[in-house]
């Protein structure tokens, strides 16, 4: 099927690691131009950047950014515009993750899940927005990485992401009835249980990913890959159709 996203810009935020990094790649072999965002060693960051770029032929860039500050945010679409002169999608995926019991929330524990789960997402979705209009741009694409914690959870402790990733499925439907008529496409994915670095690091990793297996309908946990894979198709012509959208990618997880 082809995606018709050859040549397209897109920003993929917390690019450098687990689902992102798999946007990376999935968009780039697509033949998408990359700027890989994320607030990780810059050094880290090119280097994915320029391996994808040897590897399929593509533009890439990498930038050091922490999506809930406003000058980053700010830098990053200059750099953007200087290098691409546009930008055409935005995978707004870095999110700030945690297990916190309600009684040791602090205020400023809670704002660091405000800031990245909820500010980043208003500040970079602003950026783009603010290029569609400009460049007067017939469409352009918003995915916003959720999680299925926003609907349902047995985790037991960590209501400042649940309740941040909440905001964040309910701005993408506001979003989406804002800015959907002016050719913005504004979408959500909800992974369940995906298996990356951080999550494969977590204490008792083996034997929640055993528990896991067993109350998933597909039968797995989830690859990066297969998350980035509807991501992207929810950038192209194919899903047209498609606003406001929440898309679960919990392999039945929610059910
Ligand atoms: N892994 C899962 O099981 C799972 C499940 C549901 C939802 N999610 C969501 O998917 C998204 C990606 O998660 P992941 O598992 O791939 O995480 P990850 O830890 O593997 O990678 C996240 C990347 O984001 C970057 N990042 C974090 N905060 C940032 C910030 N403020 N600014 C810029 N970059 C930042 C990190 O440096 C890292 O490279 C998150 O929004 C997470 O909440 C993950």
């Amino acid at each position: 099927m082809d995606l018709k996203l050859n040549g397209k810009v897109a920003i993929i935020t917390g690019g450098g690691a687990g689902i992102g990094a798999a946007m990376c790649e999935t968009f780039a072999e697509e033949g998408v131009n990359l700027i890989i965002a994320d607030f990780r060693p810059i050094e880290q960051t090119e280097a994915y950047a320029k391996e994808l770029a040897n590897k399929y032929g593509v533009e890439t860039m990498g930038v050091k950014v922490d999506v809930s500050n406003p000058d980053d945010v700010c830098a990053l679409y200059e750099a953007a515009l200087k290098k691409f002169g546009t930008v055409d999608i935005l995978m707004n995926n870095a999110g700030k993750m945690g297990l916190n019991r309600i009684e040791d929330v602090t205020i400023n524990e809670l704002r660091k899940f405000e800031a990245v789960n909820i500010e980043g997402l208003f500040l970079m979705s602003q950026g783009l927005i603010k290029i569609h209009r400009e460049q007067k741009k017939k469409k352009s694409w918003i995915v916003n990485t959720i999680s299925k914690s926003a609907f349902t959870t047995n985790s037991g402790g960590n209501s400042p992401y649940i309740a941040t990733k909440g905001a964040a499925a309910s701005f993408t439907r506001g979003l989406a009835s804002e800015v959907g008529r002016e050719g913005i496409y504004v979408n959500g994915i909800i992974p369940g249980y995906v298996k990356t670095e951080t999550t494969k690091s977590i204490p008792n990793a083996k034997e929640r990913s055993e528990a896991m297996t067993k109350i998933i309908p597909v039968g797995r946990e989830a690859e990066p890959k297969e998350i980035a894979d509807v991501a992207v198709f929810l950038c192209s012509e194919k899903a047209c159709q498609v606003m406001g959208a929440l898309v679960d990618v919990t392999g039945g997880t929610m059910l």
